[in-house]
């Protein structure tokens, strides 16, 4: 029996790969904008840093890892996100001592959840992210929300609806907790296990259920927006200012709490309206964590971020019907004829590489009328054909299958004279 594919994972094939890469340059190219600089962390890391700094009520926690003893014993997780490596990273490199701040880092790499998989959910995805560590101005949210909405842009997407909150500051959030206990206590039977679970643990994510959103308590639960105290209400109100003046839309919604506990302050998700896009709609997640820096030991230093999947980002394009790749087209096809000539065309093809043409040749000894169809369909500009007659003379045919012009050029200097006609 043949070994197939693990589920919820994907080969990214020839022919699909190209948009990946696109995404993956456009995404780079904004962050050279904004001055993000990369760092590549490890797949795996010790299951102790997700357990504090995902946070050990979570889903992901609870459910999604993949967690594995090594041949030391050691508990080791495949990540589930970026945000924890990259602030342990940042930790233990004493970023904070950087002449640089804040410290602005990107990641793109593949993170690993045991999740359901459907449309849009994978076991397997690559995250995109961004982390900015070591602000406190209302500025930088606003940068951060704005270079996720750029990258989007930049490949087309139209149809995008910015989401945002504010989970307010540590005594904000108390508050609010106490609100959220008193409030759900009474009637918590009525809500499924792992609500009952959260009351005491984390009652905020009690507004994040999947299985009790209808319930008649979740309208009327206490909004984190009534319990901002002074401080955290002025800055959520600065980075909607700022939203407004970089002309970015977004509407605000006091129950959009997310998934992951290290969040407060700014929380924000950016979501794709476009008909046929599947029934998750989050395309990026993202907000602040200040405090997630110390739990990992490091100095009392603010962070702020986003993350999304590559794969998401395409089903998206998908459904607004954009097209960013490029028909592919190479410079030119060798055809040989003979055994000398296929010889030849070994050293041509050579030249033509180093010259930086993109060059190819027949290795299946196919007929002439079948290396001319593989010539089509690598949509090449230019046939070459060498032929026994033509090596001796020292010419060789050149064709320009567009417009079907055929010339002679000599193969003395034959790379100077095709610079030349292919200009
Ligand atoms: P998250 O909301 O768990 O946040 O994930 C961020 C994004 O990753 C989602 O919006 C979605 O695009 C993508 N994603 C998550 N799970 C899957 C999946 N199973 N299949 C495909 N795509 C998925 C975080 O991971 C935070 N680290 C984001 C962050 C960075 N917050 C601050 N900095």
């Amino acid at each position: 029996m043949s070994i197939q594919i693990p589920r919820g994972t994907q080969d990214i094939l020839p022919g699909t790969v190209e948009k990946w890469q696109l995404i993956e340059e456009t995404a780079k190219e904004v962050c050279r904008k904004y001055l993000y600089e990369e760092i590549r962390t490890p797949i795996f890391e010790h299951t102790e840093l997700f357990l504090r700094g995902v946070g050990d009520t979570t889903d992901i926690v609870q459910k999604e890892m993949y967690t594995f003893e090594d041949r030391g014993e050691r508990s080791l997780t495949l990540r589930p996100e970026g945000t924890a490596s990259v602030v342990r990273s940042f930790t233990e490199n004493k970023m904070y001592g950087n002449a640089n701040q804040p410290v602005k880092l990107y990641y793109i790499g593949p993170m690993f959840r045991y999740e359901r998989p459907q449309k849009g959910r994978y076991r397997q995805f690559v995250q995109f992210g961004v982390e900015a560590l070591g602000s406190m101005d209302p500025a930088i949210d606003a940068e951060v929300i704005s270079l996720a909405m750029q990258i989007y842009k930049q490949l087309g997407l139209k149809k995008l609806k910015l989401v945002i909150n504010s989970l307010g500051d540590n005594s904000s959030r108390a508050a609010h907790r106490t609100a959220l206990i008193n409030h759900f206590q009474p009637s918590i039977h009525e809500f499924c296990s792992d609500c009952q679970n959260r009351l005491e643990k984390n009652p905020l994510r009690i507004l994040d259920c999947k299985k009790d959103r209808d319930h008649e308590l979740m309208k009327t639960a206490p909004s984190i927006l009534d319990y901002l105290n002074e401080e955290s209400s002025l800055y959520f109100e600065k980075v909607k200012q700022y939203l407004s003046l970089m002309n970015i839309d977004f509407i605000v919604d006091p129950t959009l709490v997310r998934g992951l506990d290290y969040y407060n302050h700014t929380a924000f998700e950016i979501m794709s309206e476009a008909e046929g896009f599947g029934a998750i709609t989050t395309l990026c997640g993202g907000g602040r964590y200040n405090g997630l820096v110390q739990e990992m030991g490091g100095p009392e230093t603010p962070g702020i971020g986003f993350a999304f999947s590559v794969e998401r980002l395409i089903s998206a394009l998908e459904a607004e019907g954009i097209e960013i790749t490029q028909e592919q087209q190479i410079d030119c096809y060798v055809i040989a004829l003979g055994e000398k000539a296929k010889d030849y065309s070994v050293t041509l093809l050579q030249s033509l590489r180093q010259a930086g043409f993109s060059a190819e040749r027949d290795y299946l000894n196919r007929k002439m009328k079948a290396q001319f169809k593989a010539a089509e369909r690598l949509n090449a500009k230019h046939v070459i054909i060498l032929g026994e007659d033509e090596l001796a003379a020292g010419k060789v045919a050149v064709k320009n299958l567009q417009s079907g012009d055929q010339v002679e050029l000599p193969l003395e200097n034959f790379i100077n004279e095709y610079t030349t006609l292919s200009n």
